[in-house]
């Protein structure tokens, strides 16, 4: 069974021990409810240092009031399971109160153009939760290397630029997208789906592939972008929070493919908000 700690002095412990080895340290940090998709992230963490510490955590700091906090899927058991599974040596699985102690005052707030588009607007508030937690997770932990997937790449961003700007001292790396076989990304919000959601939740990937492979065949941005939105009303889909394609370093908003860009969505399966992007890189 992987060994579980609850507290800071456990965590800050156990790992003085792997330091005094000489071992190197990778952290990932989860919400849980474990999937493929955050055990990939573990093999890499891997491959990448020679102990691994998964965090395991539901941050109410980064959901909104009318969000999904209380109904968050939690599962340690099966996460521990699954860690261990996938090459992890410890979790650390947080209460709320050691998060954020009683009189807690201080929160991280990344500004500028990389949280004032997409889930930043969306979702007013959540990278300041993000970048809060996850600045006192590396602060708790100092890695080497810490693991972001590339599922949430606004939040990627977000934290890259926090860690240059506090001079935190880990390499943050980037982990692809892990996929169904039939293209949905996985998610632990994919549970809330029901059956016939599931079956076209994956027609959300399908249409951005074929909108990018439209624009780099020269189609205008705005006529691909259309086309998206108009197949997803056909297929199901409720509201559309975003559909745009951003410059894959600044996020800045592009109206043609003449750098390297990423398209991005962000729409409603039913009560599920699904999001997704992939690359679409001029030759
Ligand atoms: P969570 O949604 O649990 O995701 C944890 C990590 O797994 C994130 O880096 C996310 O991008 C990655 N991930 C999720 N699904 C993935 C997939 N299909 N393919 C590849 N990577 C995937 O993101 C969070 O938690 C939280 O915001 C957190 C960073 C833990 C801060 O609370």
């Amino acid at each position: 069974k992987i060994e579980v700690v609850t507290t800071v002095a456990e965590l800050r412990a156990r790992i003085a021990e792997w330091r005094a080895e000489g071992l190197t340290v990778g952290l990932v940090p989860t919400m849980g409810a474990l999937h493929e998709g955050h055990m990939s992230l573990f093999r890499q963490a891997k491959m990448m240092a020679d102990k691994v510490v998964v965090s395991v955590f539901v941050n109410p700091t980064q959901f909104g009031p009318n969000e999904d906090f209380d109904a968050y899927p939690r599962k340690l058991e099966e996460d521990c399971f699954k860690a261990k599974m996938a090459g992890a040596s410890l979790v650390f699985a947080p209460a709320v109160e050691d998060m954020y102690p009683k009189g807690n005052a201080t929160l991280v707030d990344v500004t500028g153009p990389i949280v004032d588009c997409l889930c930043g607007l969306a979702r007013p508030g959540h990278f300041r939760g993000v970048a809060t937690v996850v600045s006192k997770l590396l602060l708790m932990v100092l890695p080497d290397v810490a693991i972001f997937g590339e599922k949430d790449y606004q939040q990627l961003m977000v934290i890259r630029r926090m860690v240059t700007d506090l001079a935190i001292p880990v390499r943050i790396e980037g982990a692809p997208i892990h996929r169904e076989v039939d293209g949905l990304a996985l998610s632990s919000r994919n549970a809330y789906l029901s059956d016939s959601e599931r079956a076209n939740a994956n027609r959300l990937y399908k249409s951005l592939w074929q909108a990018g492979q439209d624009i780099l065949g020269g189609k205008r941005v705005q006529d691909a972008l259309d086309w998206v939105a108009d197949e997803l009303v056909r297929l199901g889909f409720g509201r559309i929070d975003y559909l745009e394609l951003r410059d894959a370093e600044t996020l800045a908003e592009m109206d043609r493919l003449d750098r390297p860009a990423r398209l991005f969505a962000a729409v409603f399966m039913g009560k599920t908000r699904l999001i997704d992007n992939l690359p679409v890189e001029p030759r």
